[in-house]
């Protein structure tokens, strides 16, 4: 199921396992081919430059580990063995410090005041979420993998990942993809750039990438690799608050689906995805929900 991001081959994994244990106390993963990739906590880093990853990010990982109660002597070989000579830089991951915390938006009847006037709208049947255009677009059958990409802290899936299904939980950020699989309560984390993601060609039936393609470095690169590893006739989801990309033109990311083999089916627009701070303080976005299929 799962490939190596540098040279496509099939990378063997067992979700759950602690990776192959040498005598140092390393966990890794060797692709067929024989590229190896570091695992930490039973999560595989499968990232083309997996040592500059770790060397950048050594104390977010740690921290990270210690927080998932996985960090053992394991963990800290593996750390010290990948590590590349690098300066450190914190582990970005665009959440707001609410959605790092775990805490989404309340349920409804939970929030007394104020804030039920503001949120109501936001649940009701007068404005639409991002959450429930995304679960309107899930096919009824799904009949093989899915993944999903940068869930974040997991409260956007929460609300529309169907509840049979155990989902491969991809994120460029190791507390991403362990938090979103613990507030899911099920799937299997992988860190993983959506541009070089992890998967063989043609294997996965479901992908969805929520307000994420807004933020990567290729779009053009991500979406191709997304169309690459979905099989013929998956879906792929994609939403964003910047369709335009940066620009002023709203049907770029339309257009580089298009031109990664994805025919667009349909586009929820004007969709509410609110962000809480704090309380008193929440960011409301409008977001564009583009639904693909591969022919
Ligand atoms: C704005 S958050 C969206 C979270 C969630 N999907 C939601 O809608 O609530 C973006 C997520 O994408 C992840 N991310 C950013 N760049 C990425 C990349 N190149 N590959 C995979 N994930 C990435 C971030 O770590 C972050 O968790
Ligand atoms: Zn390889």
């Amino acid at each position: 199921m799962l490939a190596c991001p540098r040279c496509g081959a099939d990378l063997p994994f067992t979700p759950g396992g602690p990776g192959q244990e040498d005598e140092e106390g390393v966990t890794e993963l060797t692709c067929e081919e024989g590229c190896v990739y570091p695992v930490l906590g039973g999560v595989p880093l499968l990232l083309v430059d997996a040592e500059g990853y770790v060397g950048r990010h050594r104390e977010s990982l740690v921290t990270t580990l210690a927080e998932a109660d996985r960090l053992s002597r394991s963990t800290l070989a593996t750390i010290r063995a990948f590590a590349a000579e690098e300066d450190l830089v914190p582990l970005a991951d665009d959440w707001t410090a609410a959605e790092a915390d775990g805490e989404g938006l309340p349920r409804r009847g939970t929030t007394a005041g104020p804030l039920e006037a503001i949120y109501a709208p936001l649940r009701g049947p007068q404005g639409s979420t991002v959450a429930q255009a995304i679960k309107l677009r899930i096919p009824k059958k799904i009949k093989g993998d899915v993944c999903i990409i940068g869930a974040g802290a997991g409260l956007g899936a929460a609300r529309w990942l169907p509840r049979t299904v155990a989902p491969w939980v991809v994120d460029l950020s190791l507390r991403g993809a362990l938090l979103a699989t613990k507030t899911l309560g099920r799937g299997t984390p992988v860190v993983a750039d959506v541009e070089d993601l992890p998967f063989l060609e043609d294997s996965l039936d479901l992908v969805v990438a929520e307000n994420v393609l807004d933020l990567v470095g290729d779009p053009a690169r991500a979406c191709a690799a997304i169309a690459r590893s979905l099989r013929r006739g998956g879906t792929a989801i994609v939403s964003s608050p910047d369709p335009a990309l940066g620009g002023d033109d709203e049907t770029t990311l339309a257009q580089l689906l298009g031109e990664a083999g994805l025919a667009v089916t349909a586009c929820d627009d004007d969709l509410l995805w609110p962000r809480p701070h704090s309380r008193r303080r929440v960011e409301l976005y409008v977001v564009q929900v583009l639904t693909c299929r591969k022919d």
